[in-house]
């Protein structure tokens, strides 16, 4: 593959700008919702009953995760997030529904006796994990669930320009599930748009949306493809990246696709021709979990307020650099944005025009 690069010149005065259009944008999310418990202890002896460490409890904390998080972002940031789900009739429904109230979000999901709330309890000692127990239904939603957000959701998107639609492979999401949610869409005069945070199994079922935002393991991409990245100069980016982005955008016949490269950043592909690696802006790594939440947060209020893609993914790409900076998923807010983008350096954003021989 043959390509050349060209840096492209930002100015912060523009992205302070492009930050104030965030706020007040209105952004539906279906999708995967799920409670995560960290339980935080001590260890000072191994069971008499097997070989395992006995935790002594000292702390417990909840934060939202899946699709909750990707609503918590939206509402961090100043935007409106109405949130379609499904719960279970049980305690963890009760704190999630605890927090939405807390966090300003919109709460529209539906609570079936059948189905577990989906629960994920970390418990850790002396700073490491010990072990993760998770809560998960055995079946997907049922049809009247599904049914109930559908219609709901169509009545949302009259007012919203974007839908997100976070997957975490948990049984909201599925071929028929993607079609009807396109009928919505396309049904409606101001054509909103559908941006997904996909699971691979599910890849066939996204086509035709306008945005994927795939980590590496998601896209196909060798980890040793990203590590060769960060060993060369970070404007240096590796074939492989660009040839899986090219091989995706063609397969899922997706518009516009962006892969999230942990610590080398992202890479939007908008065409055949044509991508733009966008360094990472973090200054400091401590927990990155939920960063894949916080961009697709970030694109959602971004694409609703009208900012183009790549304004979308350089905005997206500053907040998951403060989330990797923070311990435990806390909401960026415009404010912590404003004054990442006048303090940190600003990202060598490259322009990768090539030719890819590469075959399907
Ligand atoms: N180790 C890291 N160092 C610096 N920045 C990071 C790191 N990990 C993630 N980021 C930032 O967060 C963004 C999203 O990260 P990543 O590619 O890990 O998504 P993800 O795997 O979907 O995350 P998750 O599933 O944990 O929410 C990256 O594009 C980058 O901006
Ligand atoms: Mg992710």
């Amino acid at each position: 593959m043959q390509s050349v690069r060209k840096e492209l010149s930002l100015r912060a005065a523009d992205l302070l700008e492009d930050i104030d259009q965030l706020s007040g944008t209105n952004v539906v999310i279906l999708g995967d919702v799920m409670l995560d418990e960290y339980i935080f202890g001590s260890v000072e002896r191994i069971s008499p009953e097997a070989p395992v460490p006995i935790v002594r409890i000292e702390s417990e904390e909840y934060r939202l995760g899946g699709a909750g998080n990707v609503a918590k972002n939206i509402t961090g940031l100043g935007g409106t997030a109405k949130l379609f789900g499904t719960l279970g009739h049980d305690g963890s429904a009760v704190r999630m529904r605890e927090m939405f109230q807390l966090h300003g979000i919109e709460d529209n999901c539906f609570q079936e006796s059948e189905r577990l709330t989906t629960c994920k309890t970390r418990i850790i000692a002396q700073h490491q994990q010990i072990v993760r127990i998770d809560r998960e239904p055995e079946c997907r939603p049922s049809s009247a669930a599904l049914e109930f957000l559908l219609r709901e959701v169509a009545e949302a998107m009259k007012t919203s320009n974007v839908l997100i639609v976070s997957d975490y492979g948990k049984g909201i999401v599925s071929t028929p599930v993607m079609h009807r949610l396109r009928a919505i869409c396309e049904a409606l005069p101001h054509s909103p748009r559908i941006i997904v945070d996909p699971k691979p199994k599910n890849y066939s079922a996204y086509s035709g949306v306008a945005l994927l935002t795939p980590n590496t393991k998601e896209a196909g991409i060798e980890a040793i493809a990203c590590r060769e990245m960060s060993e060369k100069r970070s404007d240096v980016v590796h074939r492989d990246v660009l040839e899986a982005g090219q091989r995706l955008l063609r397969e899922l016949h997706c518009k516009e696709l962006l892969i999230t490269l942990g610590a080398q950043g992202m890479m939007l592909f908008q065409s055949a021709s044509q991508a733009v690696h966008i360094p990472t802006a973090a200054r400091k790594v401590y927990d990155v979990t939920g960063a894949g939440d916080t961009v697709i947060a970030v694109m959602g209020l971004a694409m609703a307020s009208g900012l183009p893609t790549l304004q979308g993914c350089l905005l997206a790409n500053y907040a998951a650099g403060i989330v990797v900076g923070q311990i435990g998923a806390t909401a960026v807010t415009p404010d912590q944005l404003r004054e990442v983008v006048l303090s940190w350096p600003i990202p060598q954003v490259c322009q990768h025009s090539y030719k890819c021989h590469c075959s399907s």
